[in-house]
């Protein structure tokens, strides 16, 4: 049987509870990230809740269906360490690099990930490319220099679209930069990083998953 796109990412977000396991102790803190492959993981995760201490998310919407399950949230400047951080990504390459953002979360979960020992992704099969950038990465900007940033994506070569009506958790706005084909990812993300008004883009390539389940029509495919 054929099994639709939900499926896989339920599939795989099960595989990550199995996969993470052995780091649920009574005083681990798990990062958690935002999207609807997150969402199954948070889920699954809700029948461990006794078996760890927490977790830091990566939205405030993941937050809120954290504290639904009766998991405890904390404060990011209240955790100096997570063993292990959960998220989806939108697209990734064999390197394990990849573009999120697709939710408009990107900065706090590059935040939550940069404290990680290991970021693990959860993704389908539709999600893994040989070369990024088919879907729009997203760049989140402090809003006054939306068009002054605009115009220097296009002089890299790329075509930024503003997300209209979308407000980051962190007050911003979203271009999405349509036409790139990354394959210096590493080189994009410290570029774009320099431009002034740019807080984050959505290219994990300096710090990429460090584990890649992959959920496809055979089964998870375990990427390292
Ligand atoms: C959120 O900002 C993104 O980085 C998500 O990780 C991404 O959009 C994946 O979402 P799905 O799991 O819903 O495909």
């Amino acid at each position: 049987s054929v099994m639709t796109q939900d499926e896989l990412k339920q599939q795989v977000a099960k595989a990550a509870l199995d996969y993470i396991k052995p780091e649920l102790t009574s005083d681990a803190i798990i990062g958690v990230g935002t999207g609807s492959t997150a969402e199954f993981f948070i889920d699954g995760l809700a029948a461990y809740r006794d078996d760890f201490k927490g977790a830091v998310a990566s939205s405030d919407a993941t937050a809120k269906r954290l504290a639904g399950h009766g998991i405890e949230v904390f404060d990011m400047n209240d955790v100096t360490q997570l063993s292990v951080y959960v998220d989806g990504a939108d697209e990734a390459n064999k390197k394990l690099q990849l573009i999120k953002g697709g939710g408009a979360a990107l900065t706090r979960e590059k935040i939550v990930a940069s404290i990680a020992k290991t970021f693990v992704c959860i993704a389908d099969e539709s999600k893994a490319v040989e070369v990024l950038g088919a879907f729009p990465l997203p760049v989140e900007v402090i809003p006054m220099a939306r068009s002054a940033v605009a115009r220097r994506i296009r002089d890299l070569g790329g075509n930024p679209v503003y997300r209209e009506g979308v407000v980051t958790d962190n007050g911003n706005v979203i271009l999405d930069v349509h036409g790139l084909q990354i394959t210096d990812a590493k080189e994009l993300e410290r570029e774009l990083n320099n431009m002034v008004g740019v807080v984050t883009n959505g290219l994990f390539a300096a710090r990429p998953a460090d584990v890649l389940l992959l959920g496809t029509a055979s089964g998870v495919k375990t990427l390292t």
